[in-house]
């Protein structure tokens, strides 16, 4: 297995839009999260990343493992993901607890799975096949499914707890996923905080909802939402400073007001060395 090196601080979401600012300005910027499915065609998009690899640490984080799904796992994609892995060097390579394909076909959501015994059982063996062959411990991230399957027998924090034990991987936990699910579904987002492991959490992302009718939507396109900042603070008491992510993905901003908001999560995580 490949150690796990380590990052500190609040990364960006690399974006291309960003690639010559970045290149350009050499910004101060702890580390920086690439689209692992952006670049497993090599191209210019790849000869970027090389360049800004070079100079800062990088995580990859993908969509397409489908670790839910009942097609066998996709080796072509495994084996891209691999090379490029290799190729790179990250931090840690993330995907999602999702399934994203069905007889080979991948479509664009990030579908969410029952949370039942069997389907833990199935996706725990699915991660450990990923890992053997990867020669790494991957991060999975939680969603923010808009729907919940009648027959779930376990909640998503305790079917996630178990996950981490049973498939010893580690989590991405999306703080502003666990806020809108919580929102949307009805409960406690501390209730789900404290179930989950200190030891298994490696990144925080954070990210903008945008709030519709009372309903909140994962939609990735604003600043983090103050109710998402404060839930952060509270999962930094209980987690530690666990380097962070911001997310944007629609309506991209200047590299500058991703900063900021790097920043702001910077403070929060200084603030947490100080007072521990
Ligand atoms: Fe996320």
């Amino acid at each position: 297995m490949v150690a796990m090196t380590t990052i500190q601080g609040a990364g960006i979401g690399l974006r291309s839009q960003h690639y010559t600012h970045i290149l350009t300005h050499q910004p101060t910027i702890p580390w920086l999260e690439a689209l692992s499915d952006n670049y497993l065609g090599g191209g210019l998009p790849l000869y970027h990343l090389e360049q800004i690899r070079a100079q800062y640490p990088i995580t990859l984080h993908g969509v397409s493992l489908s670790l839910g799904s009942a097609d066998p796992l996709n080796m072509d994609y495994l084996t891209q993901l691999k090379q490029l892995a290799d190729r790179i060097e990250p931090v840690h390579v993330s995907d999602h607890l999702a399934w994203v394909s069905v007889n080979g076909h991948y479509f664009n959501d990030l579908a969410p799975l029952p949370y039942t015994e069997s389907v833990l059982h199935y996706v725990a063996d699915r991660i450990l096949q990923v890992q053997d062959f990867l020669g790494r411990r991957i991060l999975i991230e939680n969603l923010s499914p808009y729907l919940q399957f009648r027959h779930n027998s376990l909640t998503e924090w305790q079917f996630l707890a178990a996950l981490l034990d049973e498939a010893d991987c580690y989590l991405l936990l999306d703080i502003n996923n666990v806020y809108v699910n919580a929102t949307n579904h009805g409960f406690d987002p501390l209730d789900y905080l404290d179930v989950l492991p200190v030891d298994r959490i490696k990144e925080i992302h954070l990210a903008g909802y945008e709030e519709q009718d009372q309903f909140l939507f994962d939609t990735h396109g604003y600043p983090v939402q103050p109710r998402v900042w404060t839930l952060y603070q509270q999962a930094l008491q209980r987690f530690g400073p666990v380097p962070t992510l911001i997310e944007w993905d629609t309506d991209i901003p200047s590299f500058d007001v991703l900063m900021a908001e790097a920043q702001q999560a910077d403070t929060y995580l200084c603030q947490h060395h100080l007072q521990n």
